[in-house]
């Protein structure tokens, strides 16, 4: 077996030969997040390939966020550790539901979550992420917002923006969806003066909880930024490295069990290490697809700035 420390050699070196940077969601595993040029949330993470000069971008995550670097740039050779980290919600509604909400309402924009497969894409109007989903929606001239593939971002974004009707579709985040009311009551017993930190993929009935709500990035923001000592997270695990090292003196503390997601834990070393030595892996998309599914990530672009 080799050493932990000869394949971070090997895939610095490799790195180096191909002219490739390593993109790393903070749900992976801490060593991968160690060895990343660029870590972050979707958000971030969506944008930061196209400002680099690499060749190759390897993305330890899962495929819609690789799906969305290739729309970005086509140019680029886009490589996932592991092809079957796939994330379920990202398949979570149907063609012919957009359609008929398009044939129901004439002003309908179809605001779709970029955790969503590149054909979802190509039939919406503007992405978001969980970051600039409710300033994208403000800013959006529709009432009527058909809003997929998540029921939970939805009725989040819906509660913040009463000015709209925002017809929620039913998909939703098993990770996120397991998280619940009762951990947070437990744990607030036995730390009181715990703050409550969730993510957006939440329930309403754990939100309501929250001190603050917001994209991973904006929760581990916040808990650096805090005067707070103790911290709630309901969010997925892999939060905790940044959390770790950036407040080596606070407390965090996750729901026991449900907070991995087991797509995100797919990315080991020794994959990132194999596809960037035989180019496995690579991301291909339908040129007609691309063309179609890049635009709404664009329209996000454009009004996030
Ligand atoms: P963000 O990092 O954008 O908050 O996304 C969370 C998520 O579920 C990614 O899969
Ligand atoms: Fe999908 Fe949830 Fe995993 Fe994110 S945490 S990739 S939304 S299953």
């Amino acid at each position: 077996m080799r050493m932990e420390k000869d394949i971070l050699e090997e895939i610095r070196q490799k790195k180096k030969e191909k002219n490739a940077v390593i993109l790393a969601h903070y749900y992976v595993n801490d060593e991968l997040q160690a060895i990343a040029d660029y870590v972050g949330d979707s958000f971030y993470l969506a944008k930061a390939a196209t400002g680099t000069k690499a060749d190759v971008v390897v993305f330890c995550g899962v495929s819609f966020m690789g799906e969305s670097v290739k729309l970005l740039n086509p140019e680029k050779t886009v490589l996932m550790p592991d092809a079957a980290a796939d994330c379920p919600m990202a398949h979570m509604a149907e063609i012919e539901r957009i359609k008929a909400y398009r044939e129901q309402y004439d002003d309908l924009a179809v605001v779709c979550y970029i955790n969503s497969t590149a054909e979802l894409k190509s039939y919406s109007d503007v992405c978001v992420t969980s970051s600039n989903a409710v300033k994208i929606v403000k800013a959006l001239p529709n009432r009527n917002i058909f809003f997929i593939p998540d029921g939970n971002l939805g009725g989040y974004v819906a509660g913040q923006v009463p000015e709209k009707n925002v017809i929620l579709n039913d998909g939703y985040c098993p990770v996120h969806k397991a998280m619940t009311a009762e951990f947070i009551q437990e744990t607030k017993k036995r730390h009181p003066g715990a703050l409550v930190l969730a993510h957006p993929e939440c329930e309403k009935d754990v939100l309501v909880f929250a001190d603050a709500v917001g994209s991973t990035a904006d929760l581990i923001r916040y808990a650096k930024e805090s005067d707070g000592t103790e911290f709630i997270i309901c969010t997925e695990e892999g939060v905790s490295f940044r959390l770790r090292e950036d407040n080596p003196e606070k407390r965090f503390y996750f729901p026991d069990g449900c907070a991995c997601c087991r797509d995100m834990k797919r990315n080991t070393l020794e994959k990132l290490l194999h596809v960037l030595t035989t180019g496995e892996n690579a991301v291909e998309l339908d040129e007609e697809l691309c063309r179609r599914a890049v635009r709404p990530l664009e329209r996000m672009l454009e009004l996030a700035k």
